[in-house]
């Protein structure tokens, strides 16, 4: 069987939050230089990327072959990966996809190796990875399922600014720079410094704001976010039928979602038993103990690969319900490691072949 060190790899996106995550895990893994190929716009050819004791150089991808890659993590919007990934596949190329444009294509399986990683094996040249909110909570309706069918579940997310990218990060920052120095951030006044520095990535001002929008409205006034995790979560637990709705929020915290979850159940779930579960679940860390101000938070989460789950309780409103807080890092769990989890399950299913690879 091969191993996954000794493939070719491109990455796809390398300059952006995702791609420079990924990078971080292959490096952390010493996956050999000479075997990534680190793929941008052409706007970035000619930069270079620190790399274990060395650098990578930015390639264009839209100048790339594919013909050396076994795999592509792709990481970049929709529209780029919908030119590059058939590309990518023609070469032969197993495409692992970060992003929204394969996910619901009944051809194209949407993988978190701990719920579903089989389904590996109907690929047909694309994987997808789930949205970076629906990750922990499919994971966590997964664990919890074990001890009930689930009725209905209502979530609200406090969404990082990571989540969109690297130009939102530059925002927070510049924002926050502003509306502290400008003396805004403290007046008694919302601190909107929209004259002398206006908003570019989201529609209002990030800096000290909650902005309860996380991409473009539909007409049924839900955003494409909230769509998101409810049809992927859906497509995921294998429930095409599960009542489920959220409220998709951006935050002014770096890095990390985090997510209040309300799951009514068919039969009672006590919060003991749902500790339980939760605490056995692959990848869950349970941190639950609120009267020690224990609970999972950004701060605690980032730089992590786990989901953490804490704040669980009774729904004071239904016996049968259960409310939990969650928090995750939506570089690593909610897409860069769930990206390379993803390509270890292939490889250690034997899905994929090294080309050129010799055969018995
Ligand atoms: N951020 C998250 O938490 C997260 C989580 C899950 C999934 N995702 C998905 O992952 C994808 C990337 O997100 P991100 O947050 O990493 O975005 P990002 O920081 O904005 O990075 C975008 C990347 O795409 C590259 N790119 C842009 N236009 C290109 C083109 N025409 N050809 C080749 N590369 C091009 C950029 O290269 P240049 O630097 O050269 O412009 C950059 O490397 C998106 O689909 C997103 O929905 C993101």
């Amino acid at each position: 069987m091969v191993r996954s060190s000794e493939l070719n790899i491109a990455v796809v996106g390398a300059t952006g939050a995702v791609g420079r995550a990924l990078l971080e895990l292959l490096e952390q893994r010493n996956h050999p230089i000479e075997r990534i190929a680190a793929l941008a716009s052409s706007r970035s050819v000619g930069k270079t990327l620190p790399y274990l004791d060395g650098a990578v150089s930015i390639e264009d991808a839209s100048s790339h072959s594919f013909t050396e890659a076994d795999v592509a993590f792709i990481s970049v919007n929709s529209a780029v990966s919908l030119q590059l990934a058939p590309l990518a596949v023609k070469a032969g190329t197993l495409v692992i996809d970060d992003g929204n444009a394969f996910r619901m294509d009944a051809k194209v399986p949407l993988i978190v190796p701990e719920i579903n990683g089989r389904e590996v094996e109907w690929h047909s040249g694309i994987i997808s990875i789930p949205n970076c909110t629906t990750t922990p909570l499919a994971m966590v309706l997964d664990a919890l399922r074990a001890a009930s069918d689930i009725d209905r579940v209502t979530v609200a997310t406090y969404q990082a600014v990571s989540g969109t990218g690297s130009a939102a990060v530059e925002e927070l920052q510049r924002l926050s720079r502003t509306a502290l120095d400008s003396g805004g951030a403290l007046s008694h006044k919302y601190p909107d410094c929209s004259d002398i520095a206006p908003a570019e990535v989201y529609p209002h001002s990030i800096a000290f704001n909650v902005i309860p929008q996380v991409e473009d409205f539909k007409p049924d006034g839900y955003s494409v976010e909230e769509h998101k995790m409810v049809n992927e979560t859906r497509k995921i637990l294998g429930l095409a039928d599960l009542r489920i709705s959220s409220t998709c929020v951006r935050v002014p915290v770096y890095r990390t979602h985090s997510e209040a979850v309300h799951i009514d159940f068919k039969e009672t779930v006590t919060p003991h038993r749902a500790r339980e579960l939760l605490a056995n679940y692959p990848g869950v860390e349970v941190e639950d103990d609120p009267s020690n101000s224990v609970y999972p938070m950004p701060s605690m989460a980032t730089g992590r690969s786990q989901v953490f789950v804490g704040r669980i309780r009774q729904d004071i409103s239904n016996p049968s319900g259960l409310v939990l807080w969650l928090a995750c890092d939506n570089l690593l769990k909610g897409a860069a490691f769930n990206a390379l989890q993803i390509f270890d399950e292939v490889v250690r299913r034997g899905v994929l072949r090294k080309k050129n690879q010799k055969m018995n």
